[in-house]
């Protein structure tokens, strides 16, 4: 069984089609990456994938051992979608804890071995109000890998990040893969997607077209 598989999904918002009769299937342990205009869908595809939004017609099936029981929502899914929201006057560590607390499965140490990968200062006692653009985002890509999440769902990952950062999560993204996670990225930059991606599709004609 694939990973996820979306079987003839269709999406439209008020007269605007995103996906008509979208079939696809993600396998294990591969990096895809989807590319395509501004608007084409991509953060729409990644929100249906999560159980975020529905698709207006179709399914979308992910294997039952990456669902909560009895449930369609994935579990062990790390994902970046969209602006994450943060508490502003907590530092990036408190922020990470604060998430961390919710399955509760992770000790502090982790959470500030992951701030290190990515370039963190984990005793840093600056608030997040204050934190660059950069900074936020490496925030963002922490709380999405520190529980040792299996699948990753990352749209735009490299947003905002300096040269040595993008490489940095870059080699962070293909030591994932070698652990036999699944990771499915979105990004502007063709040089993140030819350097990372297995697979690559193109959103076209209202479908995902294989471009690599
Ligand atoms: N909740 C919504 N209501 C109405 N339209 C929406 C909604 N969410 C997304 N859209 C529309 O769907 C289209 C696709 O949006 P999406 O955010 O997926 O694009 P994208 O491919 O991620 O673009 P970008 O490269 O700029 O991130 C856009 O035209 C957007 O306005
Ligand atoms: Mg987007």
């Amino acid at each position: 069984m694939s990973l996820i598989e979306l079987k003839n999904v269709n999406k439209s918002y008020k007269g605007l089609t995103l996906f008509e009769e979208l079939n696809m299937k993600f396998e294990k342990g591969k990096i895809y990456g989807i590319i395509g205009h501004n608007g084409s869908g991509k953060s729409v595809l990644f929100k249906m994938i999560c159980g975020f939004i529905e698709p207006d017609n179709g399914e979308i099936i992910i294997d039952s051992n990456y669902r909560f029981k009895n449930s369609k929502f994935p579990n062990d899914f790390g994902i970046i979608i969209d602006k994450p929201g943060y508490i502003g006057n907590k530092t990036g560590l408190e922020n990470l804890k604060l998430l961390a607390q919710i399955q509760n499965k992770i000790t502090d140490q982790d959470i500030k071995s992951s701030m290190e990968k990515v370039g963190l200062q984990p005793n840093a006692t600056q608030k997040m109000k204050n934190y660059s653009l950069g900074m936020k985002q490496k925030i963002a890509i922490c709380q999405a890998f520190m529980e040792n999440q299996e699948v990753l769902i990352l749209d735009e990952p490299f947003n905002a990040l300096d040269i040595d950062s993008v490489q940095t999560v870059r080699k962070l993204l293909l030591d994932f893969k070698k652990e036999g996670k699944t990771i499915i990225l979105t990004s502007h930059n063709n040089e993140d997607i030819e350097a990372l991606c297995d697979e690559v599709f193109r959103i076209r004609n209202y479908k995902l077209e294989d471009v690599k």
